[in-house]
């Protein structure tokens, strides 16, 4: 490979998979971002400059898609509308964004028969029951319930489609919850440690006892490099790393780890149709391409990503306000 375009590459995700590129192949990258509330440019900081540049616009623009496209040798979609809460208060950008802006980026990579992998969610398969036994495997069947997840499951449909209609060579993965740096702090983990630096208590939504399946981002970013490079065109791969902790046990843990009462967070309006559980099954992943997550310690990761909003306050101050003016409105 050579080129390779990242969209919502100053994302949270996207960004770390840049830095990861840049730290470990010699490829030079394009990022494509439309520059959303949800980005910051601040987080290429640090890139080599000689090897990426920024283009900003929309992956639902044909026209500058196609002319990024024509020059790259590989696409790493990665762009999208991606908050739950969002979604429940306007789906509208949800729509253009990860299905209109998906459809065009396929079109683009067909015409130019580009490689393409496509970053998805374990939230297309719903949630589980506490108690269940099972995990989500790539045979789980799509059912999933907000709408962004519906726009993330319509996109990964129509990437099966091109695949098989019209020979398009595509991977996709679908990842569990992530946590690290540059992280925005309208999400879960990096909002209560902004709360606790700036002296606010934490927020649980509802008991608290939905369960999300955490993965460092470093280790998610491992993996989409690790299929980019080796998995097999047409598959899907799950990406999880056995890291299932509900959200009490996460609230908890970080007011601890930020020498806090434990008990010191407040239970605010549950999410409309919140998911219960998550729970991904990765073996596929690991015993066909050999990956395993590195970060084996969710306490240490968390650790470190309480070090990094710590010092890194100019990277999120700016958001901080009115993120959480809106949750405000809602009673969250
Ligand atoms: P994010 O919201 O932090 O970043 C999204 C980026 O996409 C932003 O930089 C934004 O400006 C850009 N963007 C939005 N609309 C765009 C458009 N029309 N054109 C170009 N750029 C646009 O999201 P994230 O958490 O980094 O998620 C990245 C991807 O990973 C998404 O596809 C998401 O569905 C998927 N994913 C996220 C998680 C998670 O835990 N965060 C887990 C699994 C999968
Ligand atoms: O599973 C992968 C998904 O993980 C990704 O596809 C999404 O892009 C990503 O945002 C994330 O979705 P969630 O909805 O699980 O993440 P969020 O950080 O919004 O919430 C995590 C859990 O914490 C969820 O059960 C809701 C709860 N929560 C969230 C916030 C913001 C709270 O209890 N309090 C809060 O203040």
């Amino acid at each position: 490979m050579g080129n390779i375009v990242v969209t919502g590459g100053a994302g949270f995700i996207g960004s770390n998979f840049v830095h990861h590129l840049l730290a470990h192949t010699t490829h030079d990258v394009t990022v494509l971002d439309a520059l959303t509330y949800a980005s910051n440019t601040a987080s290429l900081d640090g890139a080599d400059e000689s090897r990426m540049h920024l283009v900003v616009g929309s992956v639902a623009d044909a026209d500058l898609v196609d002319s990024l496209v024509a020059k790259a040798d590989a696409v790493v979609h990665f762009a999208a509308e991606s908050h739950n809460d969002n979604s429940l208060d306007d789906p509208s950008p949800f729509i253009e964004t990860n299905v209109t802006g998906t459809f065009v980026l396929l079109e683009a990579v067909r015409r130019h028969h580009t490689r393409y992998h496509h970053v998805s969610t374990d939230e297309v398969y719903g949630d589980l029951a506490l108690d269940d036994p099972h995990r989500f495997t790539e045979a789980t069947a799509y059912n999933p319930s907000s709408p962004y997840s519906a726009s993330k499951a319509a996109s990964d449909h129509l990437v099966r489609a091109w695949v098989r209609s019209f020979g398009v060579e595509a991977t996709l993965s679908n990842c569990s919850n992530n946590y690290g740096p540059r992280q925005h702090v309208e999400k879960f983990i990096p909002r209560q440690i902004t709360n606790v630096i700036d002296g606010v208590r934490p927020k649980l939504y509802g008991a608290g006892l939905n369960v999300r399946d955490w993965i460092h981002v470093d280790d998610h970013n491992a993996a989409v490099l690790r299929i980019l490079e080796s998995g097999r065109i047409g598959e899907t791969y799950l990406i999880g790393a056995d890291g299932e902790k509900n959200n009490v046990s996460v609230i908890e843990l970080i007011l601890a780890l930020m020498g806090q009462p434990t008990d010191a967070y407040d239970h605010v309006n549950d999410r409309a149709g919140h998911d219960l559980r998550y729970a991904i099954d990765s073996s596929k992943l690991r015993s066909e391409l050999g990956w395993q997550p590195q970060f084996t310690s969710f306490e240490d990761g968390l650790a470190d990503t309480i070090a990094w909003y710590r010092d890194n306050e100019a990277w999120w101050r700016p958001m901080k306000q009115a993120t959480e003016a809106k949750y405000q409105k809602v009673g969250q």
